[in-house]
């Protein structure tokens, strides 16, 4: 691993301009092994590398990875118009580094969302070929019936898709609430599978990427932790 300068490094992590950088490690702002660095041209091998800031104590990551769990109110677009945006929940520096969710949750859906600084990863985790299954539980206006969870195991048309699209498992759990995992990401897609098929979804929860699951994560709604190498490889 190259060895960066410590205001390169700080930059990196989301603290801000260079300038703004110099100046905190200049003010003695900044300590790596319990001394304090004030020379910004100091170069440290950024593997495993921890510094203190403001007394809080940080390691170095080339790239951020996160799971949140998205409350009620809260959009995932760029620019929010109704309700605070999702970066609001993290720390500031999260929007330094341009983190941005992977995907998007309603702004009314709750549950597991993903966010990352990392194109490659955003890129191939939204990606229609890689067919991450998606677990939701979704309360329903209309009781749940074995028709409609037939439905929508068969497969329902929704305006402006070419092919009907289908649940890869559905599950009724009680009178109206019913688990339900899609491979697509489409649009409003729960939502508008259970119109089509006759019903009307008045709250979801997305409770599982792949094989991870919200439950594993231990977050309160609001909370976020980042994700270990173990916990990206469930994401398939
Ligand atoms: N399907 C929806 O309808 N909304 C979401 O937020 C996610 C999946």
């Amino acid at each position: 691993m190259a060895k960066l300068t410590l205001d390169r490094i700080l930059q990196s992590q989301g603290f801000g301009t260079r300038k703004w950088c110099r100046e905190l490690i200049e003010d003695g702002e900044v300590s790596i092994a319990g001394a304090a660095v004030t020379d910004y041209r100091a170069a440290f091998d950024t593997a495993d590398l921890h510094f203190t800031l403001f007394d809080e104590d940080w390691t170095y990551r080339e790239h951020v990875y996160i799971a949140l769990n998205k409350p009620a109110n809260i959009e995932c677009s760029r620019k929010p118009s109704h309700h605070p945006g999702v970066l609001t929940l993290l720390p500031e520096q999260f929007t330094w580094r341009e983190v941005q969710p992977v995907g998007r949750l309603d702004h009314d859906t709750t549950g597991m969302l993903l966010m990352s600084d990392d194109g490659a990863f955003i890129h191939a985790q939204s990606s229609p070929k890689r067919h991450v299954p998606k677990l939701y539980v979704a309360t329903t206006h209309d009781e749940v019936t074995a028709a409609l969870i037939e439905q929508l195991l068969h497969g329902v048309k929704l305006h402006d898709e070419p092919e009907a699209l289908a649940a890869v498992t559905c599950r009724q759990i009680d009178s109206h609430r019913l688990e339900i995992v899609l491979e697509q990401g489409k649009y409003h897609q729960v939502k508008r599978m259970l119109a089509a098929a006759g019903n009307h979804c008045t709250a979801l929860r997305r409770t599982a990427i792949g094989s991870l699951t919200l439950d594993a994560l231990n977050l309160e709604e609001g909370e976020w932790c980042y994700l270990d190498t173990a916990q990206l490889a469930l994401l398939v």
